[in-house]
């Protein structure tokens, strides 16, 4: 990580073309990003931003972004948004991004916004990489599996639309399973609770992010979750 401080970080972002980071307040005509309202972005970043119509796939809590940055250099046929608040950890992936991959982007805003920045059939997939996985139950609906985000993902993820979860916490992967298996419009497709213990399902696993690490040097399995949205 440079050395760089967060207030450098911050205003670095503002001059990045690829992030879009919210104002504090919505305005009358929506929510302001780097001067473009999320009304002028919400249902054509394809066009707007990538201008392209490739496949839109986002990854949530991306931190520096490792998954965005990637899937964007193994999929150049493919856009990615990595999407998290915490302005100092996009910056990394953000940097690399601008220089090096034109088919990714960053959005700052809590995931609880997420729908006024996608619309209807916008998104084709959904990565959620090493969530933080609030364990205390009155904090279970702030978790990016619990119902309450699935129903904000049906707003803007196609249908067969996939969601892949990587987490290395054990309750928030039982929880997920339970999620996907009390909600008819979800289907399972594959579990792991240790994805290291055979060969990989997908070699996109293999990507390891900065948490990633850390719980794999901490001797923690690494789960993960593919799931598809029926409807
Ligand atoms: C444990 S970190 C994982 C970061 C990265 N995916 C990794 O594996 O290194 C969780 C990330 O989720 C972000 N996050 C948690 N809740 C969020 C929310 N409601 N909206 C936006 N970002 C959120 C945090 O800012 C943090 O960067």
């Amino acid at each position: 990580m440079s050395r760089r401080n967060k207030l450098e970080k911050f205003a670095d972002l503002l001059s990045f073309s690829n992030v879009y980071e919210y104002s504090e307040k919505p305005r009358e005509d929506g929510w302001l990003y780097n001067g473009v309202s999320n009304s002028i972005l919400k249902g054509v970043w394809k066009n707007q931003h990538f201008e392209n119509n490739h496949p839109l796939i986002l990854e949530l809590a991306c931190g520096r972004g490792e998954y965005t940055c990637a899937l964007s250099e193994k999929y150049p046929k493919l856009n990615f948004i990595g999407v998290d608040v915490k302005g100092a950890r996009i910056w990394k992936g953000a940097k690399y991004a601008l220089e090096h991959l034109p088919n990714a982007a960053f959005l700052r805003i809590r995931i609880e916004h997420i729908i006024h920045f996608f619309s209807s059939n916008e998104v084709d997939e959904i990565w959620i990489t090493f969530p933080d996985p609030f364990l205390k139950d009155k904090k279970s609906n702030r978790r990016l599996t619990s119902p309450q985000f699935i129903e904000r993902y049906k707003c803007f993820l196609k249908t067969d639309g996939i969601i892949h979860l990587k987490t290395d916490d054990d309750q928030l992967y039982e929880y997920t399973l339970e999620v996907i298996e009390n909600a008819p419009e979800l289907e399972l497709i594959y579990q792991s609770n240790d994805i290291y213990k055979k060969e990989l399902y997908t070699s996109d696993l293999e990507i390891k992010t900065y948490y990633e690490k850390k719980h794999l040097a901490d001797g923690k399995k690494i789960k993960y979750i593919r799931s598809r949205i029926l409807s």
